[in-house]
């Protein structure tokens, strides 16, 4: 679960950076978008150590299998868990444990629900929903101007960002790093910091479309 569930976390980083090109304008964006399908004059991202177009199809071969492992770890983990727990407790007392490591199996069902809406949106049938789904930069322009929209994505990041503070808090527990309060500490602001960077830096763009700072 930590080692996939790090390599979605340092995906979204470069998913939310890449998203901020739309503030550089129509043509920057698009270019972005195409270059990492290899579609651009230059033959696009790691051409010409890949054939052009070749990239992307390697990038979503490792998230679906990072996304595969990671749920096939979390039923393991659910079935393990459950089992080691036997018959029901006497009493269950509820321990100092946050709200969002309190939904992690539910909280992970809804992201994944937010991705699949996600993609259909974007990348599977964006016909289905864009006018001209050939341009990203269009797409995100027809997207964001509408605010039920951009509530529905404000909703389903707060979700995102609360599985990842916790998700990235217990990767690196299981890598040893929580072995001293210091070291707790020091893990507990940056999982805090990874989640609100995401929150704003992937929020930042629906909402500049949305009030008519791009568009
Ligand atoms: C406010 C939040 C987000 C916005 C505005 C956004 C925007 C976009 C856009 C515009 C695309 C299509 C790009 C293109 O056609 O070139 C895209 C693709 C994608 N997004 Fe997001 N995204 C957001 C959050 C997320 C989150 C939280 C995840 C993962 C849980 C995610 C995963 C993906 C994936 C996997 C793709 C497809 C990449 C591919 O073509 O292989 N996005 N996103």
């Amino acid at each position: 679960m930590a080692v996939t569930g790090l390599i979605m976390i340092g995906f979204l980083l470069m998913h939310m950076y890449g998203n901020l090109k739309a503030f550089i304008g129509a043509e920057a964006f698009d270019h972005y978008a195409g270059w990492l399908k290899g579609a651009t004059d230059d033959g696009g991202i790691l051409y010409p150590i890949m054939p052009a177009g070749t990239f992307i199809w390697v990038f979503r071969f490792v998230l679906v299998l990072a996304v595969i492992l990671h749920f096939w770890s979390a039923v393991t983990l659910w079935s393990t868990s459950n089992k080691a727990a036997g018959r029901s407790y006497e009493r269950k007392k509820t321990m100092a444990r946050t709200y969002s490591a309190r939904t992690m199996r539910w909280g992970g069902l809804i992201v994944a629900a937010f991705l699949i809406f996600h993609l259909l949106h974007f990348t599977i049938t964006p016909s289905a929903f864009h006018p001209d789904p050939s341009s990203a930069y269009a797409m995100i322009v027809n997207s964001f101007s509408k605010p039920w929209m951009v509530a529905i994505y404000a909703i389903c990041m707060v979700l995102v960002c609360m599985h990842i503070r916790h998700g990235f808090w217990s990767a690196f527990a299981t890598l040893g790093l929580n072995m001293s309060s210091r070291s707790r500490a020091i893990l507990n602001g940056l999982a805090y910091f990874v989640a609100v960077v995401l929150y704003v830096g992937f929020m930042v763009m629906p909402l500049a479309v949305l009030f008519g700072w791009i568009g």
